[in-house]
């Protein structure tokens, strides 16, 4: 299991150290949520700040757009590098050519699924993406409680099977070491933890550890 600590929890009055230390902490990318203040009630990052994270990490950064005009905010984050830049099916009118966008750019597509949206809404659009984001909370806060999204990830996996395998499954929300086991059994590949990781009284590394070692029993 892929581990994508969210910087939303972490202190940001001192954002490039806690960013420094979960990557020496073994995470394999660096999730970064962007909101904006309309398609969410919250706001988080711009440019600014995240080129500041881009600097201190040596994790590919997971950039999650929470936001009204997805365009705009691709070639805001485009120049910052990041591996990924996923956006929310429920705003954007035309994923398909934004999905190809991203990926003329050298970043990597995702495509998010709040917790009501199905996996069907997304079927035509699999082979244009290299990862799913399923959200298991609402998005625009940490530290909300898990959402039930198993029956939809099973279905999720199906689908991916047939026509893009090499697709990941990324989950992000609630994510901790009771439920990343049955997260990894219906096939995600990648998890967020954003208040487990960054509150865990035995620090980062052992919270990496714990979610990483509870999906080989
Ligand atoms: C919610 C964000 C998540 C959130 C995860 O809108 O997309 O990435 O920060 O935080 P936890 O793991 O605390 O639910
Ligand atoms: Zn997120």
């Amino acid at each position: 299991m892929l581990v994508a600590p969210s910087i939303l929890s972490a202190d940001f009055g001192k954002l490039g150290d806690e960013v420094r230390a979960i990557c020496e902490a073994g995470c394999d990318a660096v999730h970064v949520d962007v909101m904006d203040g309309h398609f969410v009630p919250n706001m988080t990052m711009g440019p600014v700040v995240v080129s500041a994270v881009a600097a201190a990490a040596t994790a590919p950064l997971d950039i999650h757009l929470m936001v009204e005009n997805n365009t705009f905010f691709v070639d805001l984050f485009a120049p910052l590098k990041p591996r990924y830049i996923s956006f929310h099916i429920e705003e954007e009118r035309h994923p398909h050519r934004l999905a190809q966008y991203i990926k003329s750019r050298g970043i990597s597509p995702a495509i998010v699924l709040n917790p009501h949206t199905p996996p069907q809404a997304i079927e035509l659009l699999l082979p244009y993406v290299d990862m799913v984001l399923v959200m298991s909370v609402n998005p625009g806060f940490a530290a909300q409680s898990f959402i039930d999204v198993y029956d939809k990830i099973k279905v999720l996996k199906r689908m991916i099977e047939e026509v893009n395998p090499e697709c990941l499954i990324e989950v992000d929300g609630g994510v901790n070491d009771q439920n990343i086991a049955s997260l990894a059994k219906v096939g995600v590949d990648m998890c967020v933890a954003g208040s487990f990781v960054f509150k865990h009284k035995d620090g980062y590394r052992s919270a990496i550890e714990s979610l990483k070692s509870a999906c080989e029993s």
